[in-house]
């Protein structure tokens, strides 16, 4: 059994796209067992909640230091022995001994086709701003492994999402995430747990 664990900052639709999965089978032999977000408004800890799944939030802001708030939140995954960590829409920089403590079992999903308009400072709405203002004529999404960079990990998944004229970034935005992430990123859990019962 895959022992996941999601963080979360927004609505969290990739949460329950990946609730949705484990619900209709879609991903099997995976235990849901902690959401965590640094935003205590995240409407993605009410999507937790209504599931029964444990959720809290842990944000630096209630922390007198980056390091207080990384030794808290890491404490929080240890207790409940996670398997993966998937990062579902969340928006702090993992820290260096976060991704020691779990190589290559941190997981993101980056709404763009990586290498294209990711690393600092492109995330949610900027990324499709950005490929608006560019003009590319696809975009998608993309599911990677998370080092010690920003949005540089080795590649999982990606699926790709046409432009269409008259695009804003908010319509763009949903038709990525409808169209791609909430498609590839239950794939990608799927492709992890299934090695997993393989490995056992
Ligand atoms: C999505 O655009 C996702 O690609 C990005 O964060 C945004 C919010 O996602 N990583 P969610 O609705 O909170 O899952």
């Amino acid at each position: 059994m895959l022992r996941i664990g999601v963080l979360v900052s927004g609505g969290g639709t990739n949460l329950q796209a990946i609730i949705d999965a484990i619900k209709s089978g879609k991903i099997t032999n995976t235990q849901l067992a902690l959401v965590v977000s640094n935003n205590p408004g995240a409407y993605a800890l009410e999507r937790a909640r209504a599931n029964s799944i444990d959720a809290c939030c842990i944000s630096p802001k209630d922390y007198a230091t980056r390091e207080e708030f990384h030794q808290a939140l890491l404490e929080k995954l240890e207790k409940y022995h996670l398997d993966l960590i998937v990062l579902a829409g969340y928006l702090v920089k993992i820290p260096p001994e976060m991704v020691r403590a779990y190589p290559r079992r941190i997981i993101n999903i980056h709404p763009s086709l990586i290498p294209s308009f990711c690393g600092v400072g492109y995330y949610g709405l900027k990324v499709h701003e950005a490929a608006l203002a560019r003009g590319v004529k696809i975009t998608g999404a993309t599911v990677h492994y998370v080092d010690e960079g920003t949005d540089t990990g080795p590649i999982i998944l990606q699926k790709a999402v046409e432009v269409k004229e008259g695009d804003t970034p908010e319509i763009l935005q949903r038709r990525v995430m409808e169209e791609a992430e909430w498609i590839i990123l239950p794939q990608a859990i799927q492709m992890i747990a299934s090695q997993e019962e393989q490995i056992g």
